[in-house]
């Protein structure tokens, strides 16, 4: 592999880790598998192309004297992608560990982004073109399959091997999540997407409306949304914890029929007192539950009192609560992600 060849694999493979790692906050349901799977042979290609290119220029580094400027930042480099790499394999093989309040996965997440733009910058200050001769031919096409491969065995190891040495990576959910407080109630971590973090609502002042593209508007009291409509659905936050609970409250769909759809609605935004929302699919809506109690126990205000949006297959972040409008409508929502962000910025999000 020529020298060019390596250096724009690495730059390839930083961006599939990154593409994957975003899309991991996209995949809550057994069917996106793959993107871990992705990620993780990424991961492994990743670090046998680093060592390809340790054992070039690695008699270099061994002479700090013969280091110059480029040297540095090289190096600086390879810090940069060892600690990401570093960071995704201790958690995903020794469990839950935390670092100055926020978990290594979180680490991970900021340390694998900040890597992405400190590449993007440096192709675009320094990038060589391609050249045919550093893609093409028998050699450089045994050579790639022999990285990808490699990177295939190290993700299909992974798991067996922690198994095999009783290590709680074994455990973890295929997202990279470990098991916490399930059916036990308000128990389990109480975190936000950012910063919300609003004053708790009374339960008899409450209203949920019900608007948008729809005949009859509705405007509801917390007694008629504290039902007996369950799931049981497991919340997989993307800070790196899961608990499967046994959900009650009132299923979505009843709230949409009654409030008679019109003929134009198509998604439904769930909206916040905080103004995070998120938007979801007519009828993926239609299944989901806004519920009042977990395991017959009252939502607590850091799990969303009075009423949260229970998504089964869909991460934490996207489990809107404090929930108090459904708003029905014809389009998506390309602002929901911004006011993820946003929520924490405003006045009812820092608890005015
Ligand atoms: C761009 C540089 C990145 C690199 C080099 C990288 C590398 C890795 C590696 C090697 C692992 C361990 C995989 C395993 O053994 O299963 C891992 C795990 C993980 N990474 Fe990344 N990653 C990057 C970016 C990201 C980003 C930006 C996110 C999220 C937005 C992310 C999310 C995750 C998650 C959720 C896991 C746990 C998966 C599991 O336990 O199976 N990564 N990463």
């Amino acid at each position: 592999m020529t020298p060019r060849g390596t250096d724009w694999g690495l730059a390839l493979l930083v961006s599939l880790l990154f593409g994957t790692g975003v899309l991991t906050w996209f995949s809550g349901d057994e069917d996106n598998r793959w993107v871990l799977a992705a990620h993780a042979a990424g991961g492994g290609a990743l670090a046998i192309l680093l060592g390809w290119k340790l054992r070039r220029v690695g008699r270099r580094l061994l002479h700090p004297r013969s280091w110059d400027r480029r040297t540095r930042a090289g190096l600086a480099a390879l810090a940069f992608v060892a600690l990401t790499l570093l960071s995704g394999w201790i958690w995903s093989t020794f469990g839950r560990v935390d670092l100055g309040g926020y978990t290594l996965l979180a680490w991970h997440t900021l340390l694998g982004a900040l890597l992405t733009v400190a590449v993007g910058v440096h192709l675009g200050f320094r990038a060589k073109r391609l050249r045919i001769r550093d893609v093409a031919g028998r050699r450089q096409l045994f050579e790639a399959a022999a990285i990808g491969l490699g990177g295939v065995i190290a993700w299909r190891v992974q798991r067996p091997l922690s198994a095999a040495l009783g290590l709680p990576g074994a455990d973890r959910r295929f997202t990279g999540s470990y098991e916490a407080d399930s059916f036990a109630g308000n128990a389990f971590p109480t975190t936000s997407w950012v910063a919300d973090d609003p004053k708790p609502l009374d339960s008899r002042a409450y209203r949920l409306a019900v608007d948008g593209e729809v005949t009859s508007p509705l405007s509801l009291a917390f007694e008629e949304l504290d039902g007996n409509d369950e799931l049981v659905a497991t919340l997989d936050c993307t800070g790196g914890f899961y608990s499967e609970q046994h959900w009650r409250g009132v299923n979505i769909g009843k709230l949409i029929d009654r409030a008679e759809a019109g003929a134009g609605a198509r998604h439904v935004r769930v909206v916040s007192v905080t103004g995070y929302r998120w938007s979801f699919s007519l009828d993926d809506a239609r299944e989901m539950l806004l519920a009042t109690r977990v395991a017959d126990e009252a939502l607590s205000h850091g799990h969303g009192a009075p009423v949260r949006l229970v998504a089964p297959g869909r991460r934490g972040f996207q489990w809107v609560k404090w929930v108090t409008r459904l708003e029905l409508r014809g389009d998506g929502d390309p602002g929901a992600f911004p006011s993820t962000i946003l929520s924490s910025f405003s006045a009812a999000g820092r608890g005015a």
